[in-house]
């Protein structure tokens, strides 16, 4: 689908990925419907854009409140009429061993990263069926594709978006509308910072993409209708392999675990119930 003229929603749209990936759909001639939960970051984002500020606007939304986001899609579609492309980036992640992982941060990463998905698609649709076109990108990860160490729910919830991804495309290709994935590594974005920063691991530069390399294979999705796009694209060759090289990647896992566990900063002890002062 070509992006000029098309109107775009962006979900967490206000850092990272999706910032960027709002900037680049701007300036690729989209009209673009930033969501992400705090106005002011949303503000400052758009503010950021300079020249391209004028076919951004924003949009205060949690992706995991259907009755938001139901609001949020049709203020948007009043405003700016049919919305052609969805990216849903919306995402929260965490390095943390299993079972040091509050029940209370499950239930949210999963209500960010999978119920905000599948609510924002099921908006989108509407107007997408009633034209019987659309493209949605849905940014996945490489914990989608493979077992990342000390981060088993993130990557139950990226495995299912994955696996989302792929179920629509085939559902919903006879209907004119395109689903595809994008799964990055490891992404310079303010997401990584403060996990770095609570952990106390840092990542190699080296290892690390640009949200700007991300952005691109969002956008080709979009124009070229690609199914999956890993980043790197070697990955993509690795995951293709993954059936044969199972074993193999289940030792790196373990391996990696092992050395993650031994550098990982202490959690912080929790305050007693009940205690004042
Ligand atoms: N960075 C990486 O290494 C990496 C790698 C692979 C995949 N990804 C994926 O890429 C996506 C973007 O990550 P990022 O690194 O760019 O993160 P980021 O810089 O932390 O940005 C996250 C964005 O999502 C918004 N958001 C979070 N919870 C939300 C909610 N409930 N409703 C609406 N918006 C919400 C945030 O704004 P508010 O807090 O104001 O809502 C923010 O705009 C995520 O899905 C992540 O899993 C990241």
């Amino acid at each position: 689908m070509q992006i000029k003229g098309e109107l775009a929603i962006v979900t967490g749209a206000s850092s990272g990925i999706g910032l960027t990936v709002s900037r680049d759909l701007a300036a690729g001639g989209a009209r673009v419907a930033m969501i992400a939960r705090n106005p002011k970051k949303l503000a400052e984002a758009r503010a950021g854009f300079g020249a391209l500020a004028k076919r951004c606007s924003v949009h205060s939304c949690d992706v995991g409140s259907w009755r938001a986001v139901q609001a949020a899609f049709k203020k948007i579609s009043a405003a700016h009429g049919r919305p052609a492309i969805l990216v849903n980036n919306a995402g929260i992640s965490a390095v943390t061993p299993f079972a040091q992982m509050a029940p209370a941060e499950m239930e949210r990463m999963v209500r960010t990263n999978v119920t905000g998905l599948l609510f924002c698609t099921r908006a989108a649709l509407v107007p997408m069926r009633a034209a019987r076109r659309g493209v949605i990108v849905n940014v996945g990860s490489i914990a989608g594709l493979f077992a990342i160490p000390l981060m088993s729910a993130y990557s139950a919830t990226k495995w299912a978006v994955t696996g989302l991804s792929e179920s629509l495309n085939a559902e919903l290709s006879g209907e004119g509308i395109h689903v595809g994935v994008v799964c990055p590594a490891i992404v310079e974005t303010p997401l990584v910072k403060r996990e770095e920063e609570r952990t106390g691991l840092s990542i190699p530069h080296l290892m690390t993409l640009k949200p700007e390399t991300v952005s691109k294979a969002v956008l080709e999705v979009i124009r070229k209708e690609r199914d999956i796009v890993v980043v790197p694209r070697a990955l993509g060759a690795v995951a293709a392999l993954r059936p044969t090289l199972g074993p193999l990647v289940r030792w790196a896992a373990r391996e990696s675990t092992t050395l993650l566990k031994s550098r990982l900063r202490p959690p912080a002890p929790r305050a007693k119930k009940g205690k004042k002062g």
